[in-house]
């Protein structure tokens, strides 16, 4: 049994990398946990994983999962919808709960330059992190929006602070797309209860980046980024790049660095 005062926090894009280990580390700061993604048995292991390293044992962490595919619109509704009852609590019996926070991080980086026959990749892509993060967003403050309060955290990337080349360019676009939500909500929120973060990684192991021929002297480990990432999230900050170093210095520069000087550095 949990009690009626644990938090809940809802991640998607829960199965691999961020996803899997923002579920870790918040489970670790005593959080109750709705996971989601399309590889379900992966959810289940990280469900096992997390209870079996939990001290205080299974009957008080909570953690549900549940298939989903952030491109199946009615799905992404349904899934959030069956957490949020799933937490729901009882108002008669003091122990009225609810969905406190939803990181929307589901995402993939396919891609190719435009206009040399990548399109399917770019497409992907875009509807993957865009058209899927907009349909989250608008499935999370739902919930929020009959709640009266909740926060709503959104994965962009440092790719977003300026348009970059070749298989880049439509992530990039995607992440500013993602970034541009988060801020437009926490312009329409600003004062009320109802809180929303825009989380910029820069380079973080996972399986998205795994492959990626050229490791960049910048990528930390999954723990170290998340770490950061999670302390941004629990601070409830409006924006930050994670880690904050070197991110938060290069966002500037990566904003306002006049083209040519840009290119060499990228
Ligand atoms: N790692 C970095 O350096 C970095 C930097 C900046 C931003 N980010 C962002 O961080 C987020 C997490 O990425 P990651 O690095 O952790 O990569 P990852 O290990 O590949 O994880 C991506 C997650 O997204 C899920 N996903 C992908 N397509 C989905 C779909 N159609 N429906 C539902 N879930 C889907 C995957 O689950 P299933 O395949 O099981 O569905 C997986 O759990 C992404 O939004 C990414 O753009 C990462």
């Amino acid at each position: 049994m949990t009690s009626a005062s644990t938090r809940t926090v809802l991640i998607t894009g829960a199965s691999s990398g961020l996803g899997a280990e923002m579920a870790r580390q918040l489970a670790a700061r005593g959080y109750d946990l709705a996971l989601c993604a399309r590889r379900l048995d992966r959810l289940e292991k990280l469900r096992a994983e997390i209870l079996a390293a939990d001290p205080s044992g299974s009957t008080t962490r909570r953690i549900e999962v549940r298939e989903l595919d952030v491109n199946d619109a009615d799905q992404v509704f349904e899934v959030f919808r069956g957490f949020r009852d799933d937490f729901a609590g009882d108002v008669t019996d003091g122990t009225a709960r609810g969905i406190d926070r939803i990181v929307i991080n589901a995402g993939l980086g396919k891609g190719a330059p435009l206009g040399t026959g990548g399109y399917a990749a770019n497409r992907e892509t875009a509807m993957t992190n865009f058209v899927g993060a907009l349909t989250q967003a608008e499935a999370a403050m739902e919930i929020f929006r009959a709640q009266g309060t909740g926060h709503l955290v959104m994965i962009s990337s440092m790719s977003a602070m300026r348009g970059l080349p070749k298989s880049m360019t439509t992530y990039a676009a995607t992440k500013a797309g993602v970034a541009h939500l988060a801020e437009g909500l926490r312009n329409e929120l600003h004062g009320k209860p109802i809180k929303v973060s825009v989380i910029y990684p820069g380079y973080i192991a996972s399986e998205m980046n795994e492959h990626v021929a050229q490791q960049s002297p910048l990528m930390v480990s999954t723990e170290k980024g998340v770490h950061a990432i999670v302390e941004a999230i629990e601070k409830e900050k409006a924006s930050a790049c994670v880690p904050p170093l070197p991110w938060a210095p290069m966002s500037v520069l990566m904003k306002h660095a006049p083209l040519p000087l840009f290119k060499k550095l990228m």
